[in-house]
């Protein structure tokens, strides 16, 4: 004979069962129970879903040729060495080398550039002087380089330069200002080093 309490018992225990294996068969991405449904089922095409309204069936738009996001600054330049030369003569630094200024120019020069051009800009970063990377960094604390305008070394950081890398991507434009005020820095460390070299002991 069961008493009512077994009974009880039992049929709580069926139920747990019950609720247990129906658990299992859900999926992790079915919650099972939709609160609020409107907000669950969206009515809005969702961003990457299909859209029959549009020829190419895509809900994200392109938008309008010519857009510019707020706070860009388009940079109107191309790679060849006219425009180059273009940027030069048009573009002027908004900076000055203040302390603050400088210390985020070798932010950036630590993190992006040392490992090429060196901790002087010599070109001799540990990626080339490693044979990790094969082509010779130019030297850019003298020669050449230290000839070119501020306008160009921008140009140079967001287009690239030859076989270097455009840095757009990774550097805001107000950091690339920044970076060719802290490049002179390292040019007037060469130049402050060559004008104290004792020249071949005629001082004596
Ligand atoms: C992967 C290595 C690499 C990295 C990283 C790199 N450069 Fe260069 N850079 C080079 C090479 C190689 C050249 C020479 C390219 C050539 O002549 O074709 C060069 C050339 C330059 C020039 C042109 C020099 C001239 O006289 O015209 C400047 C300026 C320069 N780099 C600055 C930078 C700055 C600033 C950074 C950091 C944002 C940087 N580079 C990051 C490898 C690198």
């Amino acid at each position: 004979m069961h008493t009512v309490r077994q009974i009880s018992n039992r049929i709580i225990v069926l139920l747990l069962a019950g609720t247990f294996l129906l658990s299992c068969d859900r999926q992790k991405s079915m919650r099972g129970y939709d609160y609020i449904p409107d907000m669950v089922y969206s009515r809005a095409y969702d961003t990457y879903s299909q859209n029959p309204n549009f020829t190419d069936s895509m809900t994200m738009r392109v938008p309008v040729s010519g857009t510019v996001p707020i706070g860009f600054t388009p940079f109107r330049y191309t790679i060849d060495s006219v425009s180059r030369a273009k940027a030069g003569n048009e573009l002027v630094n908004p900076y000055l080398p203040t302390e603050d200024v400088l210390a985020r120019g070798k932010l950036m020069f630590t993190t992006f550039c040392i490992g090429c051009h060196g901790s002087h800009g010599k070109g001799d970063g540990q990626l080339f002087s490693s044979g990790l990377y094969p082509l010779k960094p130019r030297d850019i604390s003298a020669g050449p380089t230290a000839r070119l305008k501020d306008g160009q070394i921008y140009h140079t950081i967001t287009l690239g330069f030859g076989s270097m890398m455009p840095h757009s991507a990774q550097i805001r434009p107000e950091d690339r200002w920044k970076l060719v005020l802290y490049v002179r820095e390292l040019q007037k460390e060469t130049q402050g080093a060559r004008d104290t070299i004792p020249s071949g002991g005629k001082s004596k």
